[in-house]
């Protein structure tokens, strides 16, 4: 079957990228918003055969920027679906290099809205045939669907990455415990036996704010603090403090999805970090790892 890429308002670079590698057509799209505030797009095409029975790659990051914000992202996204099925691809593959909503996968507080759950089951009964995204947050709520679903893993190019800089004597710390098992399979990724701490954080689920523990062994170790997100800098610069109290002598503050949102950067950096690595996933200067390799050999 014929393949082609569309090129997601949120995903430029990295899905022109995945495109070449593939060795496939990509098409853009033409969007903007409403002085009302609404969102609009098209599949920059003067004929609809272009995509009728194709098998199409969607890729649509959902993180916020000056050009969109989260909920126009989505917006976006599923206009492209929508825009697909009416022509009639024969095949939809969706992939969302960055998940946002995906931290509200649990109920925290009386009255909540199960949101990131309530996304993946409106982008399932779309009729999508494939959902492919990057590291996300809560992975088990990928379990329910009709479409196929991956969670792609970025570990490998983001340890390589690390590598690369010659960073020796590495122990991966995870901020918090519900990061041990993802720093554990990361860890893997420099040497078979190479240690993994963490530190006890706890987050107040009224205000948000983080109080977090621990006093390792880190005394001349090149130190990776892992996440899946870095959004206001507060949980990753808490625990490079931390690291740099208990000894560290490098710090690489390492995160999929890097959002650096207000003042993040300075946080981390003034910290004591030694370098900000994040992956395209989120189109910003900190985007020193591709996924372009690692989304197209999951498609290939
Ligand atoms: C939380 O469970 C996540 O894995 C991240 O640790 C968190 O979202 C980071 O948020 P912030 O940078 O605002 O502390």
């Amino acid at each position: 079957m014929d393949k082609i890429l569309i090129v997601g308002p949120a995903s430029q670079i990295l899905a022109i990228g995945i495109a070449q590698e593939l060795g496939i057509e990509s098409l853009s799209t033409e969007f903007k918003t409403f002085p009302d505030g609404e969102n609009y797009l098209r599949i920059d095409i003067d004929d609809e055969s272009k995509i009728k029975g194709k098998e199409v790659i969607v890729v649509q990051s959902t993180g916020p920027s000056s050009s969109g914000n989260q909920n126009s992202r989505f917006f976006e996204l599923l206009m492209m679906i929508d825009s697909l099925k009416r022509i009639g691809a024969a095949k939809i593959i969706v992939i969302i290099p960055y998940f946002a909503y995906g931290r509200q996968d649990k109920i925290f507080r009386p009255g909540e809205s199960n949101f990131a759950n309530l996304i993946i089951r409106i982008l399932d009964s779309m009729g999508i045939d494939e959902l492919y995204i990057v590291d996300i947050h809560a992975p088990e709520i990928l379990e329910e669907t009709f479409c196929k679903t991956i969670n792609i893993d970025s570990m490998k190019p983001l340890a390589e990455y690390i590598k690369s800089k010659g960073a020796k004597d590495i122990v991966v710390v995870a901020p918090d415990k519900g990061a041990v098992e993802r720093s554990k399979k990361f860890a893997k990724y420099f040497r078979e036996d190479t240690p993994v701490e963490f530190f006890e954080k706890h987050r107040d689920v009224k205000t948000g704010e983080i109080t977090m523990s621990g006093n390792l062994s880190l005394k001349g170790k090149d130190v990776v603090i892992s996440d899946d997100i870095i959004a206001t800098g507060g949980t990753m610069a808490t625990a490079i403090k931390l690291s740099k109290e208990s000894g560290a002598k490098k710090v690489y503050a390492v995160a999929t999805h890097a959002l650096l949102l207000q003042n993040a950067k300075y946080r981390i950096l003034s910290a004591g970090a030694d370098e900000i690595i994040g992956t395209d996933s989120i189109d910003n200067e900190v985007a020193k790892v591709s996924l372009v390799k690692t989304i197209a050999d999951y498609l290939k």
